[in-house]
C-alpha cells in the first residue's frame, strides 16, 4: 500500500521535495491552525503527520486515525502533543531538538540583553522625535556583566545559553530535576542548586523547561515575590510556566524589574495587563526562528516521518 503523510501546515519546498514520489502527500501551506473537525478529516488513512505547535494531537484526534504510525512535530517542545495517548496507540512521536538549541539560546540572550538595556524602549524614543539633547540620566538600565544568572532547566538549550554567560564573566545557577555531570558544571562554570535559592540570588532567571503539571505556574505569585526587586525573568520555554497575570502584578508593582517574553499563556493573546507596561519587552514565539534553523528542523521532521514510515528507528523520538 502506498504510504500517505498529511503536512499540516506551510513547510519549506526543500524538506517537502525530501518526501519520496511513491508516497502521497496532503499538504496545508497556510499557517493558521486547522479546526480539529478538519484535522479529523484530513487526517484519515494517513500514515504520517508532520506538524507544528499549533496543531493539537489528543486522544480524541488520534481516535480517528487508526492508520496513523508517527507525529513529528517541527518544535523541541511537544505539549500540543499527548505523547502518552500516542504510546497506548502504538504512533510514535518525534521532535525536533539540537537543529535548534543555538538559535533559541542567541534569543533568550536577546531578551535578556534588550530588557536590562531597555533596548525597545530606547529604540521608540530615538524615533519619538523627543531626543532633542544628550541626557546624563537618559534610559539607564541594568548591568549584565559579572552579574548572576539562574537557569531553570538545564538541557540543551539551558547548557546553551550558560556557555554565552562565560563571556559576560557571570557567577550561573542551575536548577534542573537532573543534575548535570561534573564535566559539564565546571566547563559551564554553573552550580546547581535548589528553585528557591536560585530566585533569591539571581539577577536574571531565564526559563527553559518543559512544560508539564509540574512546570506550569512555575513562576507564580508566590515565587516572584521571593526574587530581587531589580531582577530580570527572561521567558523563551512555554508561556504557561509563568502565571502572566501574576507576572504583570509583579512588573507593575516593582517585585521584578523587568522581563523578555517570547512565549504567553493563551498564544496568541497577550495578557491585556502585560501591553502597557514598558519594563517587558515581547516577542511572538520567535526563538527559534532563524531562516537556517526553521530550514532545520522542517528537513529533521520529514526525516523522522519517513523513517518510521520506512520502519526504521526515528532519528529524535520524543523521551
Ligand atoms: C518552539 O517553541 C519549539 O518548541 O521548538
Amino acid at each position: 500500500m502506498p504510504k500517505s503523510v498529511f503536512i499540516s501546515n506551510v513547510l519549506p519546498q526543500a524538506a517537502r521535495d525530501l518526501i519520496p514520489k511513491d508516497v502521497s502527500v496532503d499538504y496545508n501551506e497556510t499557517d493558521t491552525p486547522l479546526p480539529k473537525s478538519e484535522l479529523m478529516t484530513r487526517l484519515r488513512g494517513k500514515d504520517g503527520l508532520v506538524c507544528q505547535i499549533i496543531t493539537t494531537v489528543d486522544d480524541e484526534v488520534l481516535a480517528q486515525a487508526p492508520s496513523l504510525r508517527v507525529v513529528a512535530n517541527v518544535a523541541v517542545g511537544y505539549n500540543n502533543i499527548d505523547v502518552a495517548a500516542a504510546r497506548r496507540r502504538g504512533v510514535v512521536v518525534t521532535n525536533t531538538p539540537d537543529v535548534l538549541t543555538e538559535t533559541t539560546a542567541d534569543f533568550a540572550w536577546t531578551l535578556l540583553m534588550a530588557a536590562a538595556r531597555r533596548v525597545v524602549e530606547a529604540d521608540r524614543f530615538a524615533r519619538s522625535g523627543r531626543w532633542t539633547r544628550w541626557q546624563w540620566d537618559l534610559l539607564w538600565g541594568a548591568d549584565v556583566h559579572g552579574k548572576t544568572l539562574g537557569i531553570v532547566g538545564f538541557g540543551r538549550i539551558g547548557r546553551a545559553v550558560a556557555r554565552r554567560a562565560l563571556g559576560f564573566d557571570m557567577r550561573v545557577l542551575y536548577h534542573d530535576a537532573v543534575r548535570a555531570d561534573a564535566a559539564a558544571e565546571r566547563e559551564l562554570r554553573a552550580a546547581p542548586t535548589d528553585l528557591a535559592t536560585l530566585l533569591r540570588e539571581s539577577d536574571f532567571v531565564t526559563l527553559h523547561t518543559n512544560l508539564t503539571a509540574e512546570t506550569r505556574h512555575l513562576i507564580d505569585a508566590r515565587t516572584l515575590r521571593t526574587m530581587k526587586p531589580s531582577a530580570i525573568l527572561v521567558n523563551a520555554s512555554r508561556g504557561p510556566v509563568v502565571d502572566e497575570a501574576a507576572l504583570a502584578r509583579a512588573l507593575r508593582e516593582g517585585w521584578i524589574a523587568a522581563a523578555g517574553l517570547d512565549v504567553f499563556e493563551e498564544e496568541p493573546t497577550i495578557h491585556p495587563d502585560l501591553l502597557p507596561l514598558t519594563n517587558v519587552v515581547m516577542a511572538p514565539h520567535i526563538a527559534s526562528a532563524s531562516g537556517e534553523t526553521r530550514l532545520a528542523m522542517a528537513t529533521l521532521a520529514v526525516k523522522n516521518c519517513l523513517a518510521v514510515l520506512e520502519g526504521k528507528p526515528p532519528l529524535t523520538p520524543v523521551p
